[in-house]
């Protein structure tokens, strides 16, 4: 259905414009008095806390006039003084493109959520799967409406159900924009995306007051569920927006990425190759240190590979040592996977695991291909990682990488060791071709450990004098390094599809997503579903 025939659907069903369309009353209802008046109390409730309305809001994300109401009044009781539910549902465009869309009113008992609230939310989820449309949420409510107690509580678990059926199949991105407490926060973390704001907006399963009653602790908002906490500690947000302004371009940045359903190709733009993209790409050898030990910035190298240097990263302050996001080359849109060598010399831990397999679902979900950079010295570890279950949640990622069926092309920059190479991109976990650069180290582990491990014997007959020793363990080093660590094996066994030039790696990755194009991506055997490592 298309929003103007929507539109006058809508307009049919407004009793101001078609008189003989009002519900029988006593007294003839002034509903657009009413929707005047709600805005009017809205602004006054929201303006001095530094927040816009809902409405306001909807319009700021949404293409200018898009917005079509639906179920304006619904809940509401002028009688007693609700104009209406505490959430605006709708329809409207971003960038010409359909969504379905819907934000709490925090002016209406706090932007609660009861019967009224879930039959608004789930009606327009409903046409969301119907149309295949993405659903953009922007939440600022206390959570369950306690008076009306299991209604409300069933009412989230409706949402919570839908939200699952809708998982994979169309966009669903979060904005919390105030607090959103209780239960309630499991609603937006079954979405795809979760932004958050610097000031007022608040995630938690349980707020301060029952905190301090059930522990004794005294913790603020912030500390307990602020937007930095979700954003540099827990994971649980993917962007951190100064306000509610930047919070709004970036989900619309995020979904110039993301197609509209599962059916379909992902985003394409116009490309017109430019000098500056070509010199950039010419350039990214440059920003690679030829010591493997070396630090360097791969947010960097991935501006150099992509089209006008725009990348989107996702998550950019959780898990600092990968680093994920979108981006297009050739004006086709990708997921980029990079390993950090910028943050603990780029190694897999267990939050790094997670933050990159989730991405890497989503990429596969909405068929977008998955471009890996590789630079990765191992997992990290130690009994701190152990402890912390590296093993179940490094697992994730692997889980990731063998179950796509996206497109996937990996460069691997400089050094892929150990469980590490295989997990990000490799070939045999499911990539469809990997390249390497010509100095990549591609070995189980490095130099040092190997020699220590195979030639024990030899470097203490080498003694034991501790200078003899050395000697022999930095020649038996060097012999590992020359023969070993190189990428020769890999392309005589055929994990490496070719060793190329640097200056060609955006060339390269574009030729090969080219050729994957017609993937086919049907999955083999029949089985309700694998039981991955959640
Ligand atoms: C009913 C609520 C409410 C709630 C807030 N209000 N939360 N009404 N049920 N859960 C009402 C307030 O009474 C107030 O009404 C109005 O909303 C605005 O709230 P204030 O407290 O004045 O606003 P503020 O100071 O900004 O604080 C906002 C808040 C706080 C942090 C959200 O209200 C709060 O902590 N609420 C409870 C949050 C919570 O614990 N929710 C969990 C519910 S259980 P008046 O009439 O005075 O304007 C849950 C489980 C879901 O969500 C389960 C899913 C499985």
């Amino acid at each position: 259905m298309s929003i103007s025939t929507l539109r006058g659907i809508v307009s049919r069903v407004m009793p101001t414009r078609k008189p003989h369309a009002t519900p029988v009353t006593a007294t003839r209802v002034d509903y657009a008095k009413i929707a005047a008046t709600a805005e009017e109390k809205a602004a006054a409730f929201q303006h001095p806390k530094g927040k816009n309305t809902a409405r306001e809001r909807l319009n700021m994300l949404l293409d200018a006039d898009s917005f079509v109401e639906i179920g304006q009044f619904a809940g509401g009781n002028p009688a007693t003084g609700f104009l209406g539910a505490a959430v605006v549902t709708g329809f409207g465009e971003i960038a010409g493109r359909q969504v379905a869309v819907y934000a709490q009113d925090f002016s209406v008992r706090g932007g609660t959520l009861g019967r009224a609230e879930g039959q608004k939310i789930l009606a327009l989820m409903d046409k969301a799967l119907a149309m295949k449309i993405p659903i953009i949420s922007m939440l600022d409510s206390g959570g369950a409406r306690i008076q009306e107690g299991v209604i409300a509580l069933s009412q989230y678990g409706r949402i919570f159900k839908k939200t699952c059926e809708a998982s994979g199949l169309i966009p669903q991105i979060s904005m919390i924009l105030g607090p959103s407490a209780g239960g309630a926060v499991y609603a937006p973390a079954l979405t795809d995306f979760i932004i958050m704001t610097k000031e007022n907006s608040h995630m938690f399963v349980t707020g301060p007051e029952v905190v301090k009653a059930v522990t004794g602790e005294n913790v603020s908002m912030n500390e307990l569920g602020g937007g930095e906490l979700h954003n540099f500690q827990s994971g649980v947000a993917h962007y951190l927006a100064d306000d509610e302004v930047d919070a709004i371009d970036y989900v619309r940045s995020l979904l110039s990425y993301l197609p509209s359903n599962c059916d379909e190709l992902p985003p394409s733009y116009t490309y017109t190759p430019s000098v500056e993209d070509e010199k950039a790409a010419a350039e990214v050898q440059a920003l690679v240190p030829e010591d493997s030990r070396k630090p360097y910035d791969v947010v960097e190298v991935i501006e150099h590979l992509v089209d006008y240097g725009e990348f989107l990263e996702i998550s950019q302050g959780f898990a600092t040592s990968i680093v994920i996001g979108f981006a297009c080359i050739n004006g086709s849109a990708v997921g980029i996977v990079a390993d950090q060598p910028n943050h603990n010399a780029g190694t897999l831990d267990v939050d790094a695991s997670e933050k990159a397999a989730r991405f890497v679902r989503c990429c596969d979900a909405y068929g977008i291909p998955i471009v890996t950079l590789v630079d990765v010295p191992g997992y990290r570890p130690g009994t701190e990682q152990e402890q912390a279950g590296i093993i179940r949640r490094g697992a994730k990622l692997i889980y990731a990488y063998a179950n796509a069926t996206t497109p996937m092309v990996t460069i691997i920059l400089r050094k892929a060791y150990g469980g590490a190479y295989i997990v990000m991109g490799s070939k045999s976990i499911g990539a469809d071709f990997a390249f390497a650069w010509p100095d990549a180290e591609i070995a189980v582990m490095g130099a040092e450990g190997a020699v220590n491990i195979l030639h024990r014997r030899e470097i203490k007959a080498a003694g034991p004098n501790e200078k003899d020793m050395n000697q022999a363990r930095q020649r038996l080093a060097d012999e590992y390094q020359a023969n070993v660590i190189n990428p020769a094996l890999s392309v005589e066994e055929g994990e490496l599809d070719g060793i190329i030039d640097p200056v060609l790696t955006r060339q390269t990755i574009a030729e090969s997503l080219e050729i994957l194009r017609t993937k086919d991506r049907s999955h083999p055997g029949p089985k309700r579903h694998s039981n991955g490592p959640l």
